[in-house]
């Protein structure tokens, strides 16, 4: 399928130069050529030429989106966790489970013990559940390895299973996770070693897209983190960072100080947090799925987000201990219900702004011209019902760079 003409449809283009929420188009037009957009806009505005020997796909009247982007996964890891959540059930909580030796490091071990063709296998048919639920473009960090062979071994298996699935990706080096035990009590012998040697060794082997560190208490202090980012701009990699997501650590003003992609959770983002990433330009990537999960009570504040135009992505954060949340199309329902988002501002999250905090707004995210031709069609009658249903498996068809992706 490499020249198509999509007609007798909608678009939900996303598109800011268009008008309303949804940028949408009526009784679109759709000209797809050699896996990008060609031409996009209303039917009766379509010139013969653009579309003359193009194969015509008829959509019924379905509404079409960009294809979602889901910014922030942790997909590659072996194991199983679900004993924690039996656990956490019965009143432990994430930091206690976290601190005794299991969460992340629990992950760790098996990651550690697993083939590469292991992890591959596994990430691969967790990137079909997201791209069953319309994702064409999935982000993926390292960060269960914890040492330089397993660090190693998660991006090359993201990039392996992305390869395989047929989806764009991005990998985060996400070394500052946690602490490994055999690191315990030298810290700062654990973050050089990530920032200074691993770090730079995987970007020379063309593994990381951008670098990421969970600044926590549970996880690393401002400082560390900075180590870290001082080491990612060396090598001219953008950075993100997950902050304030269970306390308050500075972490979005630290990550706007370094003109971050994004910062992401951030249930305990403080104002002047907020003012930093808004004049940065530093995205906020809203995880519902860990809130949900984690029985968080206290929500990000989107209304300040909001007023300050901070961009609003959202993500699955798909991760076997605080998110394992494998549909877009639920994170984007739990980011209105859970968050107070509009259904246009959670699309837009999984869309256009996804694509801004993972480094590809300028490949994907929203339907214009010479963009990808990521398409998720849907058949829904507006929108918003994309958003409206709780559980529903994702759009009718997928086509990403072109290509009909199976459903
Ligand atoms: O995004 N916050 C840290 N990392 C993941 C959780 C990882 C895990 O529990 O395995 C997150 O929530
Ligand atoms: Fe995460």
């Amino acid at each position: 399928m490499t020249f198509t003409l999509f007609h007798n449809c909608c678009a939900a283009t996303m598109d800011p130069a268009r008008t309303g929420v949804w940028g949408a188009v009526e009784d679109a037009a759709i000209v797809c050529r050699q896996g990008r957009i060609d031409w996009i806009g209303p039917m009766a505005d379509l010139p013969a030429a653009r579309a003359e020997g193009a194969q015509r796909a008829d959509l019924a009247g379905r509404w079409v989106t960009p294809a979602l982007v889901d910014c922030h996964t942790h997909l590659v890891f072996a194991g199983d966790r679900s004993g924690e959540f039996e656990q956490r059930l019965s009143g432990a909580s994430y930091e206690a489970i976290a601190r005794a030796g299991g969460g992340i490091r629990a992950t760790m071990t098996a990651t550690r013990a697993a083939s590469i063709e292991t992890l591959t296998a596994a990430a691969e048919a967790r990137i079909r559940l997201l791209m069953r639920g319309g994702a064409a473009s999935v982000e993926i960090k390292s960060g269960y390895g914890l040492d330089p062979d397993s660090e190693r071994a998660m991006l090359i298996a993201a990039g392996e299973a992305a390869r395989r699935a047929g989806v764009r990706v991005r990998r985060t080096f996400l070394g500052l996770h946690a602490l490994p035990p055999e690191y315990e009590g030298r810290r700062e012998a654990y973050v050089h070693l990530m920032a200074h040697e691993v770090l730079p060794a995987l970007h020379a082997e063309g593994l990381v897209d951008a670098v990421d560190a969970f600044c926590e208490t549970i996880g690393f202090t401002a400082a560390e983190t900075q180590t870290l980012f001082e080491a990612a701009a060396r090598l001219g990699l953008p950075v993100r960072l997950h902050a304030e997501q269970l306390s308050d650590q500075g972490g979005a003003a630290l990550a706007a100080r370094y003109g971050a992609l994004s910062a992401d959770h951030l249930e305990y983002l403080s104002e002047a947090g907020a003012r930093a990433m808004a004049e940065a330009g530093t995205a906020a990537v809203l995880l519902p799925g860990a809130f949900y999960a984690l029985k968080e009570t206290r929500r990000p504040p989107v209304e300040l987000l909001r007023s300050l135009n901070v961009p609003m992505a959202v993500a699955t954060d798909l991760n076997p201990g605080s998110s394992p949340l494998v549909s877009p199309v639920l994170a984007m329902n739990m980011a209105c219900i859970l968050f107070g988002l509009t259904p246009a501002e959670a699309l837009a999250g999984m869309t256009r702004e996804g694509a801004r905090a993972m480094g590809v707004a300028d490949e994907t995210g929203v339907l214009r011209e010479g963009l990808a031709a990521d398409l998720a069609v849907w058949e829904v009658s507006r929108p918003a019902e994309i958003v409206y249903w709780i559980g529903h498996p994702g759009p009718e068809r997928l086509i990403i760079a072109g290509q009909e992706a199976p459903a």
